[in-house]
Protein backbone atom coordinates (compact mmCIF):
# COMPACT_ATOMS: atom_id res chain seq x y z
CA UNK A 1 0.00 0.00 0.00
CA UNK A 2 1.87 3.06 -1.18
CA UNK A 3 1.25 5.77 1.30
CA UNK A 4 1.50 9.38 -1.06
CA UNK A 5 -1.37 7.91 -3.19
CA UNK A 6 -4.01 7.60 -0.65
CA UNK A 7 -3.79 11.59 0.11
CA UNK A 8 -7.22 13.62 -0.28
CA UNK A 9 -7.51 14.83 2.27
CA UNK A 10 -8.62 18.48 2.34
CA UNK A 11 -7.81 20.77 5.41
CA UNK A 12 -5.54 22.75 7.23
CA UNK A 13 -6.71 21.66 10.84
CA UNK A 14 -8.52 19.12 12.38
CA UNK A 15 -10.60 21.39 15.17
CA UNK A 16 -13.91 19.30 14.52
CA UNK A 17 -15.79 16.24 12.66
CA UNK A 18 -18.62 18.90 11.63
CA UNK A 19 -16.01 20.57 9.51
CA UNK A 20 -14.97 16.75 7.68
CA UNK A 21 -16.66 15.44 4.63
CA UNK A 22 -17.21 11.94 4.85
CA UNK A 23 -14.14 11.57 2.34
CA UNK A 24 -11.88 12.83 4.92
CA UNK A 25 -12.77 10.94 7.42
CA UNK A 26 -12.00 7.49 4.92
CA UNK A 27 -9.20 9.32 4.00
CA UNK A 28 -8.05 9.33 7.55
CA UNK A 29 -8.65 5.33 8.23
CA UNK A 30 -7.36 4.49 5.04
CA UNK A 31 -3.86 5.87 6.13
CA UNK A 32 -4.38 4.98 10.25
CA UNK A 33 -5.07 1.41 8.90
CA UNK A 34 -1.67 1.82 6.60
CA UNK A 35 -0.16 2.69 9.83
CA UNK A 36 -1.89 0.13 12.07
CA UNK A 37 -1.05 -3.01 9.36
CA UNK A 38 2.94 -1.80 9.79
CA UNK A 39 2.66 -2.02 13.61
CA UNK A 40 2.48 0.88 15.72
CA UNK A 41 5.44 -0.17 17.84
CA UNK A 42 8.34 1.83 18.59
CA UNK A 43 10.65 -0.33 15.71
CA UNK A 44 8.71 0.49 13.25
CA UNK A 45 10.27 3.98 12.76
CA UNK A 46 8.25 6.41 9.76
CA UNK A 47 10.26 9.76 8.98
CA UNK A 48 6.88 11.22 7.19
CA UNK A 49 7.45 14.12 10.12
CA UNK A 50 11.22 14.11 10.27
CA UNK A 51 12.77 17.37 10.47
CA UNK A 52 9.15 18.85 12.60
CA UNK A 53 8.48 19.55 15.69
CA UNK A 54 4.96 19.09 16.88
CA UNK A 55 4.06 20.68 20.15
CA UNK A 56 1.62 19.17 22.75
CA UNK A 57 -0.05 21.77 24.48
CA UNK A 58 -2.07 20.04 27.20
CA UNK A 59 -3.88 23.26 28.93
CA UNK A 60 -6.02 20.41 30.61
CA UNK A 61 -5.14 17.16 32.23
CA UNK A 62 -5.40 13.70 29.69
CA UNK A 63 -3.30 10.10 29.70
CA UNK A 64 -4.25 8.67 26.51
CA UNK A 65 -4.89 11.22 24.35
CA UNK A 66 -0.98 12.85 25.33
CA UNK A 67 0.38 9.61 25.56
CA UNK A 68 -0.44 8.45 21.81
CA UNK A 69 -0.20 11.96 20.32
CA UNK A 70 3.47 11.88 21.92
CA UNK A 71 4.35 8.65 20.50
CA UNK A 72 2.28 9.32 16.95
CA UNK A 73 4.61 11.91 16.67
CA UNK A 74 7.73 10.41 17.88
CA UNK A 75 6.72 7.03 15.26
CA UNK A 76 7.12 9.48 12.64
CA UNK A 77 10.69 10.87 13.55
CA UNK A 78 8.93 14.41 14.46
CA UNK A 79 10.22 16.22 17.86
CA UNK A 80 8.13 16.65 20.34
CA UNK A 81 7.82 19.44 23.06
CA UNK A 82 5.06 19.07 25.98
CA UNK A 83 3.54 22.05 27.21
CA UNK A 84 1.43 22.16 30.47
CA UNK A 85 0.51 24.88 32.28
CA UNK A 86 1.45 24.07 36.09
CA UNK A 87 5.14 25.85 36.25
CA UNK A 88 4.51 28.18 32.88
CA UNK A 89 4.58 31.50 32.60
CA UNK A 90 0.66 31.36 32.10
CA UNK A 91 0.86 31.06 36.35
CA UNK A 92 2.59 35.00 36.29
CA UNK A 93 0.36 36.52 34.00
CA UNK A 94 1.30 35.63 30.36
CA UNK A 95 -1.94 35.06 28.48
CA UNK A 96 -2.83 32.21 25.87
CA UNK A 97 -1.78 34.14 22.84
CA UNK A 98 1.35 35.64 24.53
CA UNK A 99 2.29 31.77 24.97
CA UNK A 100 1.45 31.00 21.81
CA UNK A 101 3.31 33.97 20.43
CA UNK A 102 6.50 32.57 22.09
CA UNK A 103 6.38 29.13 20.99
CA UNK A 104 5.92 29.90 18.17
CA UNK A 105 9.30 31.67 17.39
CA UNK A 106 11.33 28.72 18.77
CA UNK A 107 10.34 26.97 15.05
CA UNK A 108 7.79 25.16 15.33
CA UNK A 109 5.02 23.25 12.86
CA UNK A 110 2.31 21.42 14.51
CA UNK A 111 0.07 22.36 17.72
CA UNK A 112 -2.19 19.40 19.65
CA UNK A 113 -3.98 21.56 21.89
CA UNK A 114 -6.02 20.29 25.05
CA UNK A 115 -8.25 23.36 26.35
CA UNK A 116 -11.04 23.89 28.83
CA UNK A 117 -12.38 26.71 27.07
CA UNK A 118 -14.79 26.69 23.86
CA UNK A 119 -13.22 27.99 20.58
CA UNK A 120 -9.69 28.35 22.23
CA UNK A 121 -7.54 26.07 19.49
CA UNK A 122 -9.53 28.16 16.76
CA UNK A 123 -8.61 31.32 18.85
CA UNK A 124 -4.84 30.08 18.17
CA UNK A 125 -4.90 29.16 15.18
CA UNK A 126 -6.07 32.12 13.96
CA UNK A 127 -3.14 33.59 15.73
CA UNK A 128 -0.55 31.59 14.65
CA UNK A 129 1.11 30.44 10.67
CA UNK A 130 1.05 26.90 12.07
CA UNK A 131 -1.07 24.06 12.15
CA UNK A 132 -3.39 22.73 14.98
CA UNK A 133 -5.15 19.51 16.10
CA UNK A 134 -7.88 19.99 18.83
CA UNK A 135 -7.28 17.21 21.45
CA UNK A 136 -10.14 17.83 23.30
CA UNK A 137 -11.64 21.26 23.76
CA UNK A 138 -14.48 22.36 26.67
CA UNK A 139 -17.60 20.01 25.78
CA UNK A 140 -16.63 21.21 22.53
CA UNK A 141 -15.31 18.37 19.88
CA UNK A 142 -12.97 15.84 20.38
CA UNK A 143 -11.99 14.83 16.48
CA UNK A 144 -9.25 12.33 17.43
CA UNK A 145 -11.42 10.46 20.06
CA UNK A 146 -14.67 10.10 17.39
CA UNK A 147 -12.18 9.11 14.55
CA UNK A 148 -10.59 6.38 16.85
CA UNK A 149 -14.14 4.99 17.65
CA UNK A 150 -15.48 5.25 14.26
CA UNK A 151 -12.20 3.53 13.22
CA UNK A 152 -12.71 0.57 15.99
CA UNK A 153 -15.90 0.13 15.00
CA UNK A 154 -14.88 -0.45 11.65
CA UNK A 155 -12.82 -3.08 12.74
CA UNK A 156 -16.28 -5.41 14.35
CA UNK A 157 -18.51 -4.33 11.26
CA UNK A 158 -17.79 -3.51 7.42
CA UNK A 159 -19.68 -0.74 7.54
CA UNK A 160 -21.56 1.78 9.93
CA UNK A 161 -24.14 2.17 7.35
CA UNK A 162 -27.85 1.41 9.49
CA UNK A 163 -25.76 0.85 12.26
CA UNK A 164 -27.45 1.62 15.91
CA UNK A 165 -24.67 3.68 18.42
CA UNK A 166 -25.67 4.74 21.91
CA UNK A 167 -24.36 6.89 23.58
CA UNK A 168 -24.93 6.92 27.45
CA UNK A 169 -24.07 9.25 30.15
CA UNK A 170 -23.11 12.44 31.24
CA UNK A 171 -24.09 13.98 27.44
CA UNK A 172 -23.91 17.77 28.06
CA UNK A 173 -20.90 18.14 29.50
CA UNK A 174 -19.04 15.72 26.72
CA UNK A 175 -16.91 16.47 24.09
CA UNK A 176 -16.67 12.99 22.73
CA UNK A 177 -20.00 12.36 22.69
CA UNK A 178 -20.61 15.68 20.29
CA UNK A 179 -17.37 14.67 18.08
CA UNK A 180 -18.78 11.16 17.63
CA UNK A 181 -22.77 12.03 17.02
CA UNK A 182 -21.19 14.24 14.06
CA UNK A 183 -18.87 11.14 12.72
CA UNK A 184 -21.46 8.34 13.51
CA UNK A 185 -24.35 10.22 11.28
CA UNK A 186 -21.44 10.98 8.86
CA UNK A 187 -20.89 7.25 8.47
CA UNK A 188 -24.40 6.37 8.02
CA UNK A 189 -25.41 5.14 11.81
CA UNK A 190 -28.07 5.62 13.84
CA UNK A 191 -27.07 7.30 17.25
CA UNK A 192 -29.15 7.84 20.09
CA UNK A 193 -28.36 9.19 23.72
CA UNK A 194 -28.98 8.25 27.35
CA UNK A 195 -28.93 9.55 30.11
CA UNK A 196 -30.17 11.52 33.15
CA UNK A 197 -32.41 14.24 32.55
CA UNK A 198 -29.71 16.54 34.20
CA UNK A 199 -27.00 15.03 31.79
CA UNK A 200 -29.20 15.43 28.34
CA UNK A 201 -28.04 18.37 25.80
CA UNK A 202 -31.52 20.57 25.19
CA UNK A 203 -34.07 19.27 23.09
CA UNK A 204 -33.43 21.51 20.11
CA UNK A 205 -29.48 19.95 20.14
CA UNK A 206 -29.52 17.12 18.29
CA UNK A 207 -33.49 16.99 17.88
CA UNK A 208 -33.57 14.40 15.86
CA UNK A 209 -31.73 12.06 17.73
CA UNK A 210 -33.72 9.22 19.59
CA UNK A 211 -33.46 9.24 23.39
CA UNK A 212 -33.53 6.73 25.92
CA UNK A 213 -34.15 7.36 29.61
CA UNK A 214 -32.84 3.64 30.79
CA UNK A 215 -29.75 1.02 30.29
CA UNK A 216 -31.86 -1.47 29.45
CA UNK A 217 -33.61 -0.16 26.33
CA UNK A 218 -30.26 1.24 25.56
CA UNK A 219 -28.66 -2.14 24.85
CA UNK A 220 -32.02 -3.87 23.58
CA UNK A 221 -31.90 -1.54 20.59
CA UNK A 222 -28.10 -0.70 20.16
CA UNK A 223 -25.03 -2.68 18.02
CA UNK A 224 -22.87 -0.73 20.13
CA UNK A 225 -22.96 1.18 23.04
CA UNK A 226 -20.35 3.99 24.04
CA UNK A 227 -19.88 4.52 27.75
CA UNK A 228 -19.22 8.07 29.45
CA UNK A 229 -18.06 9.16 32.36
CA UNK A 230 -19.20 12.14 35.14
CA UNK A 231 -17.72 14.77 33.47
CA UNK A 232 -17.09 16.15 37.11
CA UNK A 233 -14.71 18.70 36.43
CA UNK A 234 -17.59 20.81 33.98
CA UNK A 235 -20.23 20.86 36.23
CA UNK A 236 -20.84 24.09 38.78
CA UNK A 237 -24.17 24.75 39.38
CA UNK A 238 -25.80 20.66 39.41
CA UNK A 239 -26.52 18.22 42.11
CA UNK A 240 -25.49 14.92 40.85
CA UNK A 241 -26.69 11.49 41.68
CA UNK A 242 -24.58 9.46 44.21
CA UNK A 243 -22.58 6.60 42.76
CA UNK A 244 -24.88 3.89 43.58
CA UNK A 245 -27.73 5.54 42.59
CA UNK A 246 -26.16 6.67 39.24
CA UNK A 247 -24.78 2.67 38.85
CA UNK A 248 -27.81 1.06 39.45
CA UNK A 249 -29.94 3.23 36.94
CA UNK A 250 -27.38 3.94 34.14
CA UNK A 251 -24.58 1.68 34.56
CA UNK A 252 -23.58 -0.82 32.20
CA UNK A 253 -23.44 -4.28 34.18
CA UNK A 254 -22.59 -7.78 33.36
CA UNK A 255 -26.45 -8.82 33.60
CA UNK A 256 -26.80 -5.89 30.73
CA UNK A 257 -24.34 -7.49 28.35
CA UNK A 258 -25.26 -11.37 28.93
CA UNK A 259 -28.99 -10.11 27.52
CA UNK A 260 -26.96 -8.98 24.36
CA UNK A 261 -23.87 -11.36 23.51
CA UNK A 262 -23.49 -9.33 20.25
CA UNK A 263 -23.22 -5.72 21.71
CA UNK A 264 -19.99 -4.36 21.08
CA UNK A 265 -19.12 -1.64 24.40
CA UNK A 266 -16.60 1.37 24.17
CA UNK A 267 -15.30 3.78 26.40
CA UNK A 268 -13.28 6.71 25.89
CA UNK A 269 -11.72 6.72 29.09
CA UNK A 270 -11.03 7.20 31.78
CA UNK A 271 -13.67 4.67 33.58
CA UNK A 272 -14.92 5.03 37.00
CA UNK A 273 -15.61 1.33 37.70
CA UNK A 274 -18.67 0.57 39.35
CA UNK A 275 -20.55 4.00 38.28
CA UNK A 276 -20.92 4.34 34.42
CA UNK A 277 -19.06 0.69 33.75
CA UNK A 278 -18.07 -2.34 35.63
CA UNK A 279 -15.06 -3.29 35.83
CA UNK A 280 -16.04 -6.84 34.22
CA UNK A 281 -18.05 -5.19 31.88
CA UNK A 282 -14.91 -3.68 30.71
CA UNK A 283 -12.57 -6.52 30.65
CA UNK A 284 -15.40 -8.74 28.99
CA UNK A 285 -14.90 -10.37 25.17
CA UNK A 286 -17.72 -7.58 24.17
CA UNK A 287 -15.67 -4.51 24.75
CA UNK A 288 -12.74 -2.84 22.23
CA UNK A 289 -11.90 -0.31 25.46
CA UNK A 290 -8.30 -1.44 24.78
CA UNK A 291 -8.32 -1.84 20.99
CA UNK A 292 -9.81 2.03 20.72
CA UNK A 293 -6.45 2.77 23.03
CA UNK A 294 -4.57 0.98 20.40
CA UNK A 295 -6.07 2.35 17.81
CA UNK A 296 -5.66 5.62 18.95
CA UNK A 297 -2.05 5.70 18.40
CA UNK A 298 -2.57 4.99 14.30
CA UNK A 299 -5.78 7.25 13.57
CA UNK A 300 -2.89 9.97 15.20
CA UNK A 301 -0.17 9.15 13.20
CA UNK A 302 -2.60 8.84 10.21
CA UNK A 303 -3.62 13.00 11.16
CA UNK A 304 -0.40 14.43 11.56
CA UNK A 305 1.37 13.05 8.57
CA UNK A 306 -1.95 14.09 6.55
CA UNK A 307 -1.69 17.08 7.66
CA UNK A 308 2.22 17.97 7.61
CA UNK A 309 1.96 16.51 4.06
CA UNK A 310 -0.81 19.01 2.97
CA UNK A 311 0.75 22.30 4.54
CA UNK A 312 4.41 21.84 4.95
C1 LIG B 1 -12.08 12.02 27.20
C2 LIG B 1 -11.78 13.48 27.23
O1 LIG B 1 -10.82 13.93 27.82
O2 LIG B 1 -12.55 14.17 26.61
N1 LIG B 1 -11.01 11.17 27.36
C3 LIG B 1 -10.15 10.93 26.34
O3 LIG B 1 -9.64 11.82 25.70
N2 LIG B 1 -9.88 9.64 26.08
C4 LIG B 1 -13.26 11.67 27.99
C5 LIG B 1 -13.30 12.03 29.44
O4 LIG B 1 -12.49 12.77 29.96
O5 LIG B 1 -14.22 11.52 30.08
Amino acid sequence: MAFARMIQYTQKHLLGIQTLSKEDIYCIFQSAKFFSHSGIHASQRFSYLQGKTVVLGFFESSTRTRCSFELAAKRLGAETLLFQPQGSSLEKGETLLDTLETIDAMGVDIWVVRHSINGSIELMSNNSPNVFINAGEGNNEHPTQALLDGFTLLEKFDTLEGKRICIVGDILHSRVARSDIYLFQKLGAEVALCGPDIFMPDIHEFADIRRFSTIEESVEWADAINMLRIQKERIVDKTIPTAEEYNRLFGLRMKHIQSKPTIVIMHPGPANYGIEIDHEVAHSPQSVIQRQVRNGVAVRMAVLTLLSNLNM
